[in-house]
């Protein structure tokens, strides 16, 4: 019978085929040990020679990354890292692979995304796709378990909600157009229309950054909630978060520990989310000796470990200086020079993975900023109209999934948390 990996606890016992490549062998001259995997699990072949001489050859010949049906008899064993392995009883070879690139000697950085079509297969890039996979999916969970519809905004736009500097401009026939920096505007106007919404989808930033936290491609997820304040969108943002969390230590923990994840330090993670304001977190880091930093400056990446460091938790950074900030948020009325909004900084050094505010929710206001910003009006007029008919205060953020993904994963750089990542320079494969 034919089944998969993960399948193969409930066939104890039996023979089963299963189609499947070789990830690495190891033996001798009278037993051959077959990694397997087949996109669902890993589970170890064992032949051996004094039961089947011809099939003992077949085995010892097969070379890394070949694709075959395995037949054998699956039986439990403590010793295997998978819990279970099968006697092979037949190898029906599909392909042999010649000299597949990635051998299990270290290779650099580029040469391993230079093959990510093939690097995908690797152990290590299995199980963040997995937990990727994993954060996927909760969220779905999460936002409709608490009655939030997703709407799809376009990635052809004519807006740019976080800032013309890293616009990719592309022509829409006689047109102008910008691929999506993000869908916030859009799921405005659909919070206007269903209350609780949500996209996610891939947005593009045309940044010159080369750093492990940037992509130029990325996937966000953008909740957006009519008659939410700051406050009350603050309180969504720790729920999620924490519920990644648990659903990623609850379901990929062979992931986690193929990964060698420190699960300890996302075992503590509950909510309420510490806070600090911005003004508080310049004098925290000049007290930590950056000597350089001033009020209005915005953080980078050394400010944000220093401070998410401080609280070993997900902290939030609240009311930023307006002018760094993008044009639709709020003043706040406690603070003006500051503004209703909050950066959620990772632990461990992961940065930012959340950007979120409370919306200005009134129409010259919103006009006054839109032109402060030398925006295009124009272009504008429709997402000013959500400010005429009916304005509600609504807030929303944006949660970017490949820096969750590191962050969760416990990998260093965002390259290996997008199937195939875009990078500055970087559009093969
Ligand atoms: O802080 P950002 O720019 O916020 C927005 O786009 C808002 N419109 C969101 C909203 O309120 N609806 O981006 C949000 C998040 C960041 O916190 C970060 O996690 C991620 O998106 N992000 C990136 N991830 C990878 N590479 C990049 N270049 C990223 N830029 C932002
Ligand atoms: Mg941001």
């Amino acid at each position: 019978m034919k089944t998969t990996i993960n399948q193969s606890p409930k066939h104890l016992g039996e023979t089963v085929t299963i189609g499947c490549w070789l990830l690495q062998k190891r033996g001798n001259n009278n037993i051959q040990f077959l990694q397997l995997r087949d996109g669902t699990g890993f589970i170890q072949g064992v032949v051996v020679k004094a039961n089947d001489e011809a099939l003992f050859e077949v085995a010892k010949d097969l070379t890394q990354e070949s694709s075959m049906y395995v037949t054998g008899l699956i039986k439990e064993d403590d010793r295997s890292s998978f819990g279970y392995e099968m006697e092979v009883t037949a190898i029906e070879v599909i392909q042999r692979a010649e000299n597949y690139p990635i051998t299990p000697k270290e290779h650099g950085p580029e040469f391993l995304l230079d093959n990510r079509h093939l690097w995908l297969r690797s152990k290590r890039q299995f199980a963040v796709m997995n937990i990727r996979n994993q954060i996927i999916k909760s969220t779905y969970d999460f936002f409709y378990d608490n009655g939030f519809k997703k709407i799809d905004p376009p990635i052809l736009t004519s807006s740019s909600p976080e800032g013309t500097t890293e616009l990719f401009h592309t022509k829409y026939f006689d047109e102008d157009a910008y691929l999506s920096q993000s869908g916030q505007l859009y799921a405005e106007a659909a919070a206007m229309a269903h209350g609780k919404v949500f996209t996610f989808g891939p947005t593009f930033r045309a940044e010159k950054s080369k750093t492990r936290r940037h992509l130029i491609e990325f996937w966000m997820i953008e909740p957006e909630m009519a008659f939410y304040d700051h406050e009350d969108s603050l309180k969504v943002q720790e729920e999620y978060v924490t519920y990644l969390v648990q659903n990623v230590l609850e379901h990929c923990k062979l992931d986690l520990e193929i990964l060698d994840r420190d699960v300890s330090v996302l075992e503590k993670i509950k909510t309420p989310f510490p806070r600090i304001t911005y003004t508080d977190a310049i004098e925290l880091l000049k007290e930590k000796g950056y000597t350089d930093i001033e009020w209005g400056d915005d953080f980078g990446a050394p400010h944000e470990t220093e401070i998410a460091n401080h609280f070993e938790l997900p902290v939030f950074i609240t009311n930023y200086p307006k002018e760094i900030k993008s044009f639709y948020m709020p003043e706040n009325p406690e603070d003006p020079r500051t503004v209703l909004c909050a950066d959620l900084i990772a632990p461990e050094g992961y940065g930012e993975i959340i950007g979120g505010s409370e919306r200005i929710s009134d129409y010259d206001t919103l006009k006054e900023r839109i032109e402060a910003h030398n925006l295009d009006l124009d272009a504008y007029q429709w997402f000013l109209d959500l400010r005429k008919y009916g304005s509600v205060p609504h807030s929303g953020f944006g949660l970017g999934l490949e820096r969750t993904v590191a962050w969760l994963s416990g990998v260093k750089h965002v390259r290996e948390t997008a199937p195939f990542p875009r990078l500055l320079n970087r559009l093969y494969p």
